[in-house]
């Protein structure tokens, strides 16, 4: 097989856990990995902002296209470690292999300024983006390790590179996500697996564009274009990415 053909099947029969598919971007990133030949996991903590998404996807490429779903809607709390490691394990028994995690879970909480910030928000963000990422990253540690080409993928943000004093919470907690992963992409070292950060100053999907046709939208992401780049990764060699910045913005 020749490495173009390394490329063209690199995500084919491979099975990619999409964390908090039920977000602006996870729409995007399931529907590129599952026409790239993918099957998806849609991981969300609610089964309504995840199925109508499994569906479309399965009318539009599953059987009688593929003779199986390509995509599989499953309500998990990613915040609940041992909930996160069972199902973790579940998956691997069901599917017997785990090529990658897309960590998509986010939120918000700023505007304060800093000697007034609530640190309840931390707790918050910290939950959200910071222990989501712990829990997914231990236990998704060893299928990716096991995986012909195991990647985890962080979605981070410009804020934890240029903290901005009115969301002092949100760039710590999205900072220590970063340091994690690389901390995940040291483990990696030398492997076929490789952690990567995707860095964004922020979204933009069609419909937000539809509901503010006269906003620009400047220096945001189109959710697409971040979702291409995502599926990129399981095109280059791990040595090549692991504990890699790609940035999609300024
Ligand atoms: N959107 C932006 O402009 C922007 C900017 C910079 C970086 N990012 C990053 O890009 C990534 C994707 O952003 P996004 O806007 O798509 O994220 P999001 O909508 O904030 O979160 C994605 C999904 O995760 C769900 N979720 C929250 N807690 C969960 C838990 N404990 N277990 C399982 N699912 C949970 C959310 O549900 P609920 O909505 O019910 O909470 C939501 O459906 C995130 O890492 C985010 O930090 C986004």
């Amino acid at each position: 097989m020749t490495s173009a053909d390394d490329e063209a099947t690199a995500l084919r029969d491979a099975l990619v856990v999409v964390a908090g598919a039920g977000g602006a971007a996870g729409p995007a990133v399931a529907k590129t990995l599952t026409e790239a030949g993918a099957q998806v996991v849609l991981a969300d903590h609610r089964i309504d902002k995840i199925r109508p998404l499994a569906e479309s996807l399965n009318a539009a490429l599953s059987p009688p296209h593929t003779g199986r779903p390509c995509a599989h809607p499953m309500v998990v709390d990613l915040g609940d470690e041992a909930a996160t490691r069972r199902w973790a394990d579940q998956l691997v028994a069901q599917f017997g292999h785990v090529d990658g995690l897309v960590h998509l879970v986010g939120g918000w909480r700023g505007g304060t300024p800093l000697r007034d910030v609530d640190l309840n928000d931390w707790e918050w963000l910290a939950e959200r983006l910071v222990r989501t990422v712990q829990h997914t990253s231990k236990a998704f540690h060893d299928p990716l390790l096991a995986a012909r080409a195991g990647r985890f993928v962080l979605v981070s943000a410009t804020a934890a590179h240029r903290p901005q004093a009115t969301a002092a919470a949100y760039a710590a907690a999205k900072a220590a996500a970063e340091a994690w992963t690389l901390a995940l992409a040291d483990a990696f070292t030398g492997t076929s697996a490789a952690a990567v950060i995707v860095v964004v100053r922020a979204l933009v999907t069609a419909q937000m564009r539809q509901a503010e046709p006269q906003k620009s939208f400047e220096g945001y992401t189109d959710v697409d274009t971040l979702a291409a780049e995502i599926a990129n990764l399981w095109r280059r060699p791990a040595a090549d990415v692991n504990g890699t910045r790609l940035w999609l913005a300024e």
